[in-house]
């Protein structure tokens, strides 16, 4: 199988449209067999820097790399790749075997061959039954199934997927991103995976890629980034629901580290001020961009918890059945905390809310870098 692993590297890769930069200096690698998804919000670059891999869009500068050969000049068709779209761009009229067997038609395979592998495939991919059917009767995950189908049929050497589940429906598209995951680890062709979607995200690649107006935010393993997001975009970015933000100083009070916000006050445990050491407290106080994800704020329904914790006011609670999210008012300061389902919260009581000091993140409110995890 070791043919159909490739490297992939993007080097200093920079795409210009006019004065626009859509790109702008790109550098990654995907590793053999690696599953790497793009992610960022709408117009960041992702769907420009998959087709720059994949040949069908001009390089303004930089370099592609696959299996270790720069393919700049190379033509889409000859750098062996497979691409998924988000509108599949099947043949409506055509049979689902015809549909599959097109990219080996395309390259003259004998017929007896492509059967037998418009079989194999399409028993992998659960449609066999289906062969015989024209593309228009087709439901959509049945149409995401042949374009997929076609897609690997050739046994490419990297595969590029576009937003590849976006017109399917919430259910569907959980099932249909299992099962690429499943066929991605069967066949471990190397894959670059494009979506907006930060569960799609989280859930399937072995490493993500956050990009954000053409530039590289962060990348690593879905973890990494979640505990350790690098900038205050990405904190927000990863995540459902996005990680509380909200404005503080940071103290020096006798070589103790004390953040103060609007509602609150809380004396920093030695590890964490350990970590600090992107923080200069010029004139004694700097200030930051606190952020807390919901999971890491614990309420307490007490009267007087032990601690000196902010008491605030409950604005929503919302049920989602696994667990509860709870909104809660400190003035003007509204942070969403999650729960247990059980909680007997109601609104407008007044809870105690308390921060996992050792999970909380503070941004630089200039550079929106996190000064947390240097
Ligand atoms: N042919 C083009 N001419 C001019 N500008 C373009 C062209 N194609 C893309 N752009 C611009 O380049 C930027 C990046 O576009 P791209 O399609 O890569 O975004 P994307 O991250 O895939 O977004 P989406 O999630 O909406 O698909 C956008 O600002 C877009 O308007
Ligand atoms: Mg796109």
């Amino acid at each position: 199988m070791d043919r159909l692993m490739a490297k992939v590297v993007c080097r200093n890769l920079y795409k210009r449209y006019g004065d626009q930069l859509a790109v702008d200096n790109v550098n990654l690698e995907v590793g053999e067999g690696e599953f790497l998804v793009i992610v960022g919000p709408s117009g960041c670059g992702k769907t420009t820097t998959l087709r720059m891999i994949a040949g069908l869009e001009s390089i303004s500068s930089g370099e592609v790399l696959i299996a270790d050969q720069v393919v700049n000049n190379v033509e889409p068709r000859h750098r062996d790749i497979a691409m998924v779209f988000q509108n599949y761009a099947l043949y409506p009229h055509k049979k689902v075997y015809d549909n599959i067997a097109y990219p080996l038609q395309l390259r003259r395979v004998p017929k007896a061959e492509i059967r037998e592998r418009v079989l194999d495939t399409s028993r992998l991919l659960g449609i066999e039954p289906l062969l015989e059917r024209r593309i228009r009767q087709l439901s959509g995950g049945e149409r995401q199934r042949v374009a997929l189908g076609r897609a690997i049929i050739r046994q490419p050497r990297l595969f590029l997927m576009d937003e590849p589940l976006s017109n399917l429906d919430a259910q569907l598209r959980i099932q249909m991103r299992r099962e690429i995951i499943h066929l991605q680890r069967q066949l471990a062709i190397t894959t670059v995976y494009v979506t907006h979607d930060q569960v799609e995200a989280m859930t399937m690649g072995d490493r993500i890629v956050v990009m954000r107006g053409g530039l590289v935010q962060q990348i690593g393993e879905p973890m990494t980034i979640y505990n350790h997001p690098a900038n205050r975009f990405v904190a927000r970015f990863i995540g459902s629901p996005p990680m509380n933000l909200f404005d503080g100083m940071l103290e020096n009070r006798g070589g103790r580290l004390v953040v103060r916000t609007a509602f609150a006050e809380y004396l920093l445990p030695a590890d964490v001020q350990a970590r600090l050491t992107g923080v200069h407290l010029a004139g004694g106080a700097t200030p930051v961009v606190c952020g807390v994800r919901a999971e890491d704020l614990t309420i307490d329904l007490t009267d007087n918890p032990a601690g000196n914790y902010p008491q605030g006011v409950v604005d929503l609670v919302e049920p989602l059945g696994s667990d509860v999210f709870v909104s809660v008012k400190f003035g003007a300061e509204m942070l969403l905390a999650r729960a247990a389902p059980e909680l007997p919260v109601r609104e407008m009581q007044k809870v105690h809310l308390k921060p996992n000091l050792a999970k909380m993140h503070f941004f630089d409110p200039k550079t929106e870098q996190n000064l947390t995890w240097k």
